[in-house]
């Protein structure tokens, strides 16, 4: 991974909104269209409504016109490093493929390259929807 991805992972921390769990996280997602998108952490006083970086950045990719995650990076300020919870786990993974490269980062750069297929083995897929 070129530096770029966690540096843009870093900033988009910066702009977090977790007064709650004052656990700022960042994610970056390089996309299929070469482009870079960011997103943080958002949460909100009724505690269930908020959500994590990783779709915000996905939301980001969406409406910015990318459709594939070639690789995406991730930060928190508050562990050595943030693995996606299970949620995000399944929302990358609609966006991935088993081999997708996920950075776990810390305000040094990329500290562990996992994969997709590593962080969600037998994730669930079907052919009899739609
Ligand atoms: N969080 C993320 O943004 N991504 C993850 O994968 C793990 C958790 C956020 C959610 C909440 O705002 C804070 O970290 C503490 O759980």
């Amino acid at each position: 991974m070129s530096h770029d991805l966690f540096e843009a992972a870093r900033a988009a921390m910066e702009k977090s909104y977790s007064p709650y769990s004052k656990f700022p996280v960042g994610a970056a997602i390089r996309a299929d269209d070469g482009q870079v998108y960011v997103g943080a952490n958002i949460e909100n006083i009724s505690f269930p409504q908020g959500w994590c970086a990783e779709p915000s950045a996905i939301s980001a990719m969406i409406m910015g016109g990318g459709r594939q995650i070639a690789e995406l990076a991730v930060i928190a300020d508050k562990l050595p490093l943030c693995t996606p919870c299970g949620g995000c786990r399944q929302k990358i993974a609609e966006f991935a493929s088993a081999a997708t490269r996920i950075y776990l980062c810390d305000d040094q750069g990329v500290q562990r390259t996992l994969t997709m297929g590593d962080l969600l083995p037998y994730a669930f897929e079907t052919d009899v929807i739609g």
